[in-house]
């Protein structure tokens, strides 16, 4: 493990402090350092007090719980014996309440064309659609894959899977048929929810296809529904496939919630670790629902009132926590948009603000050194004087980049909360609170009540203010994930065995002298692309499946855009690389993780640098990637050649 200085050092040069405007501050949800004190206070001291006092006020249960929380990490419990379902929560007690006619989510497809659902649409939508998966066999508990574009049935789907007790399995859609089937199969998925295609630049994403390909490897899905969206051809297998509006045109559309345990399994989600296969993050019902919500209202600022836009695909966590569950849970109207931020041109997102007045927005820091880029007059066509709160999330946010975001997107008159979780986190934890927290560019300020964050050494020990370390957690809290599915050993291993007694996922951090943290980036092998994560090793073992290739070593390097791009080395069984072998090794990576994993630069190595003992000098080669001298100790390096031929290379 490494943290590298540079980042420190750059970080530690940004010293502007913005106060929250006065108005904003006036009608914050939390609007006193004082009463955020006193609940994070509170929190930390008597959990199970703060937690259980904010779990009755804001979910609506079945059943009581007989314990608020079980402290201990790795094995924590909250609302153990409680009854509650998701669905329920986010949907049937709005629609049974003044809101049923407020619009629950409003939706733009890429095309242009939209869709409003208000609550009791989404009541109508999600009771037929459990009808639906429970005629094709699906019962609580049983897993359901989601492999979907940014469509409103992909919300209706996951809520109905939760209004049964199904657990689902959303894939993104920008993962390969191979993902797809290794996420089937780990998951042992009954049933698939797909579309014949989804749209992303004008272009159609083939998911039917995709799906038709996954299940001649993923022997436990019995049935496929499939929405009609872009309307093209697709090949529909006899008693396997069916048309989502045909499996809706005659079912009943009632479907009573079926209560589950507060601890029963909402969903898996797959992300990237820094060894082996994808890790299936799991999620339960009742401590992920209220850490999402109270959440929402607290970063967010959620009012009644507001326009919500989070512009993630559902497909990862933000798009689970903070377009779904969260705001749902709120009653909150939000917006949904299917396709690409410049798709038909560059203006789309600013363009789509005006069009609902939206209030708060959402993104990621790619996303906004993309918006640079594209020039400042895309956003002056547009009236974006609704926005009165900004977000980012996946990434450290450069401080230009934040600036930016501060004076052109929010005329300096918006609150940029900068909020730092993580997939298995499932909610935020570190971020500034809008109405009490000046922001400084870069840093994601203060914990969340119910967060105790700790930044440590390699041996557990707290450091003092301005040392990077470790940022751990040293409490349990409500949204934590509880395992990764069937493989519990790993989760204690991955995230529990670093520094024991805490919680740890692989992010270097400092507090500076304000108590302040700056989260520095990943320690371990991970890389962070365009906001996602992707592990260098599962880039490498799709090279090394190549018939030509002998070796791979796979690194991050500094880009513009995404933050991180992806630099292979690659050492083939020849010898020698060429131009096609390298369009066919894109290619080969594509087909096997997916288009996000596409590599941005192949370099071919006659040999890679390792130490004596065998091991590859990854520092070296992220030097060679980033084009910057290597600094520090290389007298480990078994072949001192090998490191002079791969920098010719670079030059060539
Ligand atoms: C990793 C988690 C959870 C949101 C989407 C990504 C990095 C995320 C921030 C931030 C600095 C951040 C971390 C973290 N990250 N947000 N505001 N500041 N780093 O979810 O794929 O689970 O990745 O994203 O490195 O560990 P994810």
């Amino acid at each position: 493990m490494s943290i590298d200085s540079k980042n420190i050092e750059s970080s530690l040069q940004e010293t502007r402090k913005f106060a929250p405007p006065a108005d904003f501050a006036a009608n914050a949800n939390i609007s006193s350092e004082a009463q955020y004190q006193a609940m994070w206070q509170k929190a930390k001291d008597d959990p199970a007090g703060f937690w259980g006092e904010l779990a009755s006020e804001n979910l609506r249960w079945s059943k009581r719980w007989d314990s608020v929380m079980d402290q201990s990490m790795p094995e924590t419990r909250w609302f153990n014996g409680g009854k509650i379902n998701a669905c329920d929560n986010c949907v049937d007690r709005h629609a049974e309440s003044w809101r049923r006619n407020k619009a629950a989510i409003i939706w733009e497809g890429e095309p242009g064309d939209t869709r409003v659902l208000t609550y009791q649409d989404l009541h109508r939508e999600t009771s037929k659609f459990a009808n639906v998966l429970k005629r094709l066999g699906v019962r609580s508990g049983d897993r359901v894959t989601l492999y979907m574009p940014l469509i409103p049935e992909l919300a209706i789907a996951m809520l109905a899977c939760a209004r049964l007790g199904a657990t689902h399995s959303i894939i993104f859609g920008g993962f390969s048929s191979d993902a797809v089937a290794d996420r089937n199969n780990d998951a042992q998925a009954k049933v698939v929810v797909t579309a014949d295609a989804g749209w992303r630049r004008g272009k159609e994403v083939l998911l039917k296809q995709a799906v038709d390909e996954s299940l001649a490897k993923s022997p436990t899905v019995e049935k496929v529904v499939v929405v009609r969206r872009a309307g093209i051809p697709v090949h529909m297998a006899t008693d396997r496939d069916y048309w989502w509006h045909d499996l809706m045109s005659d079912v009943s559309s009632d479907c009573e919630c079926e209560p589950v345990d507060a601890e029963h399994p909402l969903f898996i989600l797959y992300t990237s670790g820094s060894t082996g296969k994808p890790k299936g993050v799991l999620h339960t019902t009742g401590g992920y629902l209220l850490g999402t919500m109270m959440s929402s209202r607290w970063v967010f600022d959620l009012k009644e009132e507001d326009t919500y836009w989070c512009t993630a695909d559902i497909g990862w966590i933000t798009g689970h926590s903070y377009v779904v569950y969260g705001p749902l849970a709120n009653g909150s109207t939000v917006v949904m948009y299917e396709g690409a931020p410049n798709w038909p041109h560059e203006g789309r997102f600013w363009e789509i603000i005006e069009k609902y007045r939206v209030s708060i927005f959402y993104t990621a820091p790619t996303a906004i050194r993309a918006f640079i880029k594209w020039g400042d007059h895309w956003p002056a066509k547009y009236d974006l004087s609704s926005l009165r709160l900004l977000g980012s999330v996946g990434e450290p946010i450069n401080p230009e980049a934040w600036m930016w975001y501060h004076k052109v997107i929010g005329a300096e008159r918006c609150p940029i909360v900068d909020t730092w979780w993580q997939t298995e986190t499932g909610a935020i934890m570190v971020s500034p609170l809008p109405g009490i927290t000046a922001t400084k560019p870069g840093s994601c300020t203060q914990p969340l009540p119910g967060v105790v964050p700790d930044i440590v050494d390699q041996q557990g020990n707290s450091l003092p203010a301005n040392q990077g370390g470790l940022l751990v957690m040293r409490q349990s809290w409500p949204s934590m994930l509880r395992t990764l599915y069937g493989d519990h050993d790993r989760f204690k291993e991955t995230y529990f065995s670093t520094i024991p007694g805490c919680y740890f996922a692989g992010d270097g951090a400092r507090r500076d002298e304000d108590g302040y943290i700056w989260v520095m980036g990943r320690v371990d092998d991970v890389l962070n692309v365009a906001g996602h994560r992707l592990s260098t090793m599962e880039v490498e073992s799709a090279l090394v499946a190549h018939p030509q290739v002998a070796e791979a070593a796979v690194v991050g390097f500094p880009h513009d855009i995404k933050g991180e791009g992806i630099c292979c080395f690659v050492t083939t069984k020849s010898g020698e690389g060429n131009e096609s072998l390298e369009r066919d090794l894109i290619q080969h990576v594509r087909k096997h993780i997916g288009a996000l994993a596409t590599p941005d630069k192949i370099k071919f190595a006659a040999a890679l640098p390792k130490t004596r003992s065998g091991k590859i000098m990854r520092r070296l080669l992220r030097d060679i990637a980033a084009g910057r001298e290597s600094a520090g100790d290389t007298t480990t390096l078994e072949d001192y050649s090998v490191l002079a031929k791969l920098r010719e290379n670079d030059e060539g």
